[in-house]
């Protein structure tokens, strides 16, 4: 399985060589795919043709090339990390069980699930994927009490911030929200990508805060996700979309993650620091690692110099299910049933990531001068790894196979199926929320 995901083993199967220019375009295409919000579609894009696999393994038309985590410790005393998250039980350890209780919501009571997400709707023929419940080890996590929740709630504000990922979780809580009381869209920006909501009987505010890296960022995208240069990030200024907001909210979810390993040139105290994937640009290549680990110590200082004090939760990345391929050359997710533990790796860029989270994480949550900070670790990554059942796959669209079973379709192995797995990161804030784990 390992072998099936890694790049190395697509350039050996795929010799298309493609030129540089078509495959720079259509890498921000699919990219913007899989990552932007509006996740418009084009025709251009050609599964399974192995359309970025080029046969020189260093060259620089490999968008992603294979990262060596070896230098990234891994945090390895986890039963440290437990006792300082959860006293009794590690609620992020644990398997997937049956449960024929079925989901809260459905694509007819939940109006507001998008339509990429919308499996059901799309015609997503089965639904064992819906059958299954989070059981942490060591104890049972209660499901989502929405009632008890939007009590908990009133006259409170909260926040998602972060990538796609981010907005696809939002629309989990308020489809299990919609079930008690209907959420009132008061706000979107100019292309929906930030949004808030209000509970009226309960003055609750809930929004998504579309900030992908986190901090600030030129993105030169153009209506169809063809990308005209590299990305410019400024890796010691925080976007202030939410920054600004931060005072005003109660809560807080904040993650980052796959935005990450996008090709992109890194600026620092005002000047070029180096890049990320930028060969033949004259830069120093420092790795998505590095800009990533900067970026979550800028986030987690401002959490904790903050006068404001929030009760934030820290999302881990989310991992995404491509087999035989990746999101840009015909990858795709038909499994149907979770995976037991250990049955499955987590890819490099993952546990590179994860490792960097958790490393600032635990620097920041066990400062003492940071103790009164409400920062909470959602550390979903592991368990959503278990989920290569719950991905939109081809049903990203509208009854993909309608017209022809044979179709060649985009697959979405990243985003998940609404209702399916990520319900449960919901369960798992709200046992942390209310038992204060
Ligand atoms: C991890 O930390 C615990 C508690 O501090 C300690 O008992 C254990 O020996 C440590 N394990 C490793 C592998 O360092
Ligand atoms: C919900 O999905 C079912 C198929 O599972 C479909 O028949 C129905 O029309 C959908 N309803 C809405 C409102 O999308
Ligand atoms: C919510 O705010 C209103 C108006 O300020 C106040 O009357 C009410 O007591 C508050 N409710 C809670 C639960 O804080
Ligand atoms: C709603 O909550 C806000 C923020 O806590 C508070 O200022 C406002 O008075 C509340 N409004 C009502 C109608 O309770
Ligand atoms: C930016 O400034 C900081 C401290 O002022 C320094 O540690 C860092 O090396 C500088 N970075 C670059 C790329 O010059
Ligand atoms: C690359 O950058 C270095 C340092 O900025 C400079 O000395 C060198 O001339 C540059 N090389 C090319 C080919 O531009
Ligand atoms: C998934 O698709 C592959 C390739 O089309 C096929 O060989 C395999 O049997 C499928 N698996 C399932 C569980 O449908
Ligand atoms: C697709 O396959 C199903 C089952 O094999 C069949 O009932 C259906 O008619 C086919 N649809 C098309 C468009 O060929």
């Amino acid at each position: 399985m390992r072998s099936d995901l890694s790049p190395s083993s697509l350039y050996k199967h795929n010799h298309v060589f493609v030129k540089f220019a078509v495959s720079f375009l259509l890498v921000g295409l699919a990219f913007r795919i899989l990552f932007s919000d509006s996740f418009i579609f084009s025709s251009v894009v050609e599964p399974h043709t192995g359309l970025v696999a080029n046969e020189e393994a260093e060259s620089p038309l490999i968008p992603f090339p294979l990262q060596t985590p070896d230098s990234v410790d891994f945090p390895g005393n986890d039963s440290q990390r437990f006792q300082k998250v959860a006293e009794k039980c590690d609620l992020f350890v644990g398997s997937w069980v049956e449960d024929f209780s079925g989901p809260v919501y459905t694509n007819e009571s939940c109006h507001v699930i998008e339509g990429h997400q919308n499996c059901m709707r799309n015609g997503r023929p089965d639904s064992g994927y819906l059958q299954w419940r989070w059981k942490p080890r060591d104890c049972e996590l209660p499901r989502f009490n929405p009632e008890k929740f939007l009590d908990i709630m009133k006259n409170k504000s909260w926040a998602f911030i972060g990538d796609s990922i981010s907005r696809n979780h939002v629309q989990s809580l308020l489809c299990i929200l919609s079930q008690v009381e209907p959420a009132v869209e008061i706000y979107h920006d100019e292309e929906y990508r930030s949004k808030r909501w209000k509970f009226l009987s309960h003055n609750f505010t809930l929004s998504v805060i579309w900030s992908p890296f986190l901090v600030k960022a030129a993105i030169f995208e153009d209506m169809n996700g063809v990308s005209s240069s590299e990305i410019q990030l400024d890796l010691d200024s925080l976007d202030n979309k939410w920054t600004d907001q931060y005072n005003n909210l109660d809560y807080v979810v904040i993650a980052g993650g796959k935005w990450f390993l996008k090709t992109a040139i890194y600026h620092e105290n005002s000047t070029v620091a180096g890049c990320h994937n930028c060969a033949g640009k004259n830069l120093t290549e420092l790795g998505f690692d590095y800009a990533y680990r900067k970026v979550l110590q800028q986030v987690f200082d401002f959490i904790t110099k903050c006068d404001h004090k929030a009760t934030v939760f820290f999302r881990t990345t989310t991992p995404d299910h491509f087999e035989n391929g990746e999101w840009f050359s015909g990858g795709y997710c038909n499994r149907t049933l979770p995976f037991k533990e250990g049955e499955i790796d987590m890819k490099d860029e993952d546990k590179t990531m994860r490792a960097i989270e958790l490393q600032e994480f635990e620097k920041f949550a066990s400062a003492r001068s940071n103790q009164e900070v409400n920062l909470k670790l959602l550390d979903t990554t592991s368990l959503s790894l278990l989920r290569p059942d719950g991905h939109p796959g081809p049903y990203r669209q509208f009854h993909p196979f309608a017209e022809d079973n044979n179709s060649e379709v985009q697959n979405d192995c990243l985003h998940w199926c609404l209702p399916g797995p990520i319900d449960s990161w919901n369960d798992l804030v709200m046992e942390v929320l209310a038992n204060g784990r």
